[in-house]
């Protein structure tokens, strides 16, 4: 294994993909933003990301799953957990680790909109420069890789590694 991004270019590429959404949020306390991390994979990002966010919040989680323990997207979603805050005329900031095919941030924002979320903004960790069989619009990336399967700070390789603080490629 090697070192793709460090703890180091990953806490520095929070803070700037954090400062660009601060700028977009307002200071609205009758308007809560709703950040909803995406279990398990963007748990790391996610508390890093929402420490640094300045705007009125609050938080909750949902878990996609569709990797199982396989490298490749196994194409169907599950939606094994859901949010337990009501959504009607909420803004959503989905918080996710990363985007490849965009099968699931595509399933989880058609489903925040069918629950009667008045907006859906996505942050990703990384984008994958891969080509996305569905369009799903990212409003914020915080890192760009190549198509290579990586793991560490919350993404793991069949479990594998989600505690680790930097960034590595498997190979
Ligand atoms: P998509 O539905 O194909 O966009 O897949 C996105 C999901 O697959 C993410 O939520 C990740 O959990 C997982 N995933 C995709 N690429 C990687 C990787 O390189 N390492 C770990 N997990 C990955
Ligand atoms: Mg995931």
């Amino acid at each position: 294994m090697k070192i793709y991004f460090t703890a180091e270019e990953i806490a520095a590429a929070v803070e700037r993909v954090a400062s660009q959404i601060n700028g977009y949020y307002p200071n609205d306390n009758d308007d809560k933003v709703l950040v909803v991390g995406v279990l398990k994979g963007a748990t790391i990002f996610f508390a890093d990301l929402v420490r640094k966010f300045d705007f009125p919040l609050e938080i909750d989680f949902v878990r996609a799953a569709s990797y199982g323990d396989a490298r490749v997207s196994s194409g169907t979603v599950a939606l094994t957990k859901d949010v337990e805050t009501p959504l009607e005329g909420r803004r959503v900031l989905i918080v996710e680790d990363m985007i490849d095919s965009g099968r699931s941030l595509k399933r989880l924002r058609d489903h925040f909109l069918s629950r009667g979320a008045a907006e859906v903004c996505i942050v990703v960790l990384i984008d994958k420069k891969t080509k996305r069989a569905v369009d799903v619009p990212v409003e914020w990336s915080a890192l760009e890789s190549e198509d290579l399967f990586l793991l560490g700070y919350g993404l793991d390789d069949g479990e594998r590694g989600r505690n680790l603080p930097d960034l590595w490629v498997v190979d």
